[in-house]
């Protein structure tokens, strides 16, 4: 289904995946993915225009599967906000709920297809399920427990994303149960695991993966391909804004937080993801915030911007993306040679 090096550049919605990244990870052997959340279809028609213009090798969308609006009060949240608002000089935004024009977006995908279709967030409906695959897409679902690996596997997905929460950014939870996390936690290697245990469908392992050995792990525990996100948030075709790229080369911890958007993530710690929690209230908080967000951005304050990143964001690679990949497969190949080395050793060693 993918590539030549067995590395899967995420999509990161908000600018992050740009055409560049994603073309650049198809010329270099790897396979991107175009991010589809929070835009229009017309824009990502757009995207997918510019990505075609810059690589003839197949690449993927991935798109948010809208979840049903929460019912949680929201009301004390934004009066909050309107503080933080003013402190840029801007103006909450309003709390809608929209399905991020993703029946659009479906539409625009079999009629324009693309070789993979990811989602995250849930499940796609049988029928879109369907009518992807009927233009030859395949489907892939991000699962973050063996039961949601259950379901996505029923739905007929031809692969499934396995995201351990080590992961940068939102957490695919198919349903929010208003707990920090939003739902139990797995570390990736125990989560691949638990989900073969489930189901023999191809599995692309994320979260946390920054190294070639890391790569190596992940296939070395049964997955076809690893899936890393903040490891090209640092390169040059990355939309990463410059407040976020100086966050990046500073110590802090990452932390789940729900103070941007309303829906678990993983973030850098910073001013306001300390000093708010969020109503479970995904994308009415995500409007809310995101003109703050905007401004602290513009204004060069990374203290008020969602700093999405993995838990081993201070080690993650830096660079242009071909160089990232070339790199991630050497150290990947070593890894393995090393293992193989550590076995001969191990098993030719005399017994004491
Ligand atoms: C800045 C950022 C934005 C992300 N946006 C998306 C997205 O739009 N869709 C998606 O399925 N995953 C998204 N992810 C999650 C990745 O698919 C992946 O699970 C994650 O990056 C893996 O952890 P890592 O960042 O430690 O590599 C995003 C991750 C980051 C860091």
């Amino acid at each position: 289904m993918f590539a030549k090096v067995p590395v899967i550049v995420a999509p990161m919605a908000g600018g992050l995946s740009t055409p560049e990244l994603v073309a650049g990870a198809a010329n270099a052997g790897a396979f991107g993915f175009a991010a589809g959340g929070y835009l229009t279809a017309g824009a990502l028609a757009g995207e997918l225009a510019r990505t075609r213009e810059l690589t003839q090798q197949p690449f993927g969308v991935n798109l948010f599967v809208p979840n049903e609006k929460s019912t949680v009060d929201i009301q004390a949240y934004r009066e909050l906000l309107e503080d933080e608002a003013a402190r840029y000089g801007v103006e909450p935004g309003e709390p809608d709920w929209t399905d991020d024009n993703y029946p659009a977006k479906v539409d625009l995908l079999v009629e324009s297809p693309v070789s993979v279709v990811s989602f995250t967030f849930g499940l796609p409906s049988p029928e879109d399920v369907e009518r992807l695959k009927a233009v030859g897409s395949k489907i892939v679902i991000t699962v973050t427990n063996p039961d949601e690996a259950r379901q996505a596997a029923e739905r007929g997905a031809d692969a499934l994303c396995v995201q351990g929460f080590e992961a940068g950014a939102h957490r695919g939870i198919f349903t929010d149960d208003g707990s920090p996390a939003g739902g139990p936690t797995f570390g990736l290697l125990a989560l691949l695991r638990l989900v073969q245990h489930e189901t023999d469908l191809p599995l692309i392992a994320t979260g946390g993966l920054v190294h070639g050995a890391d790569i190596a792990a992940v296939l070395v525990a049964g997955a076809v391909a690893a899936q890393l996100g903040t490891a090209f948030l640092a390169s040059p075709e990355a939309g990463t804004k410059a407040p976020q790229r100086e966050a990046l080369k500073t110590a802090r911890d990452t932390t789940f937080t729900r103070a941007f958007s309303g829906r678990p993530a993983r973030g850098q710690v910073n001013r306001f993801l300390s000093e708010h929690e969020g109503p479970a209230a995904y994308p009415q908080v995500n409007n809310m915030t995101k003109p703050i967000r905007a401004a602290a951005a513009q204004q060069g304050d990374a203290e008020a911007m969602s700093l999405w990143a993995g838990q081993t964001y201070p080690v993650a690679p830096r660079g242009p993306v071909a160089d990232v990949i070339a790199q991630l497969d050497r150290e990947l190949r070593d890894a393995l040679t090393t293992a193989a080395q550590a076995l001969d050793r191990a098993s030719s060693a005399d017994p004491q």
